[in-house]
């Protein structure tokens, strides 16, 4: 088949299997004459950066209800932003998000830039997004390239060089296929294709519109596409937190982390560092203030991008009088921990100590 009846084949397929997402307008209102909102497009490309669909959809409700236009974004309190954010992870995408939307309201008039180009000048905004946001908001034949897009081209076109040297040439075949009419309807159906029938196990071939097309087509190669460079084992770090319950009110006593770095700017309990040298059995003796800190019999699991951590987790039951002693922390009550901007792992420390 010709490249122009490939993409002809699966934009077909996609006019009767789109996925209904928030922020997408669906092929029947794209042929009614509606344009997608280009801050919607911009907001959900960021918010799908490293994670699901299922994960953001909640999320981009949440955050186009309180903000409903870059403007009122960019006038929002950055503060309550990171606690609309707290549990996506990857923080400094929150941040740029932000500093994003003031540079669009306040030198772009509000406006998105429509290049690629311009687009990749903005915060936060890097070849995937810029090109995801030209092709999807603006209709340009920008080659989008994502996860399940290098799973269905190296299929497709049976690429077996391991990623990531095969980037090259998967952008190739991308914008190859890429077609000038409805350049992003193409881009959101071969991530739909990869998200529900070319998946990473037991793809669905038979229900594939490329299936005739497929190099790989119902073999055994298909699972083992696309082939990867072995990845580095990521290091185990270790540390300890501390979780200080008010006696009376059960409130707990959080502080802000400093506004650089992992987790920069987020909320957390009083910890230590986290190395790989650390000794549980001396966390004690790093408390933030002196008291009848016990152990809790749980430790705390979580992995980040380049190390995973274990968290040794304290508990005191203690009265206000301590907030002295911490510098910058406040009291949260049970009620509204959820609001703060905390970061999943420290959700998990605090449940650890509350349980
Ligand atoms: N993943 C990232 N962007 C997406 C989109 N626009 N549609 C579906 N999946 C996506």
């Amino acid at each position: 088949m010709t490249t122009a009846s490939l993409s002809h084949t699966l934009l077909t397929w996609y006019d009767r299997h789109a996925r209904k997402l928030p922020w997408r307008v669906s092929p029947e209102d794209g042929k009614m004459g509606e344009v997608p909102d280009p801050y919607r497009v911009w907001l959900s490309e960021i918010m799908l950066q490293q994670t699901t669909v299922a994960a953001v959809k909640d999320y981009f409700q949440k955050f186009t209800a309180s903000w409903p236009t870059v403007e009122l974004l960019a006038a929002a309190d950055e503060e309550d932003v990171m606690k609309a954010w707290a549990g996506l992870g990857y923080y400094s995408r929150a941040r740029n998000l932000k500093k994003c939307a003031e540079l669009v309201a306040h030198e772009h008039g509000g406006k998105f830039p429509e290049a690629e180009d311009a687009l990749l000048k903005l915060p936060g905004i890097g070849p995937y997004t810029a090109a995801a946001i030209a092709a999807i908001a603006f209709n340009r034949p920008a080659a989008v390239v994502d996860g399940n897009v290098e799973r269905v081209l190296t299929r497709l076109k049976q690429i077996e060089t391991p990623l990531p040297d095969a980037k090259p040439e998967i952008r190739d075949a991308m914008a190859g296929l890429t077609p000038h009419d409805r350049p992003g309807d193409f881009a959101q159906a071969v991530m739909d294709l990869g998200a529900t029938i070319c998946t990473p196990r037991r793809p669905a071939c038979g229900l594939c519109p490329w299936m005739n097309d497929c190099e790989v087509q119902n073999s055994n190669l298909a699972e083992t596409l696309p082939r990867k460079a072995p990845k580095k084992e990521k290091p185990t770090r270790y540390g300890a937190a501390f979780v200080a319950v008010d006696r009376k009110t059960g409130a707990v006593l959080l502080r802000r982390r400093p506004p650089k770095g992992l987790l920069g700017g987020m909320t957390e309990v009083p910890g230590t560092e986290w190395s790989e040298t650390f000794d549980p059995a001396r966390a004690a003796g790093q408390a933030p203030f002196a008291g009848a800190w016990k152990k809790c019999t749980s430790e705390v699991k979580h992995t980040f991008t380049h190390f995973h951590l274990r968290l040794t987790v304290f508990r005191t039951d203690t009265e206000d009088a301590v907030l002295s002693k911490v510098g910058g922390a406040w009291w949260s009550p049970t009620a509204s921990l959820e609001d703060e901007a905390l970061p999943t792992v420290m959700r998990k420390v605090v449940s650890a100590a509350l349980r």
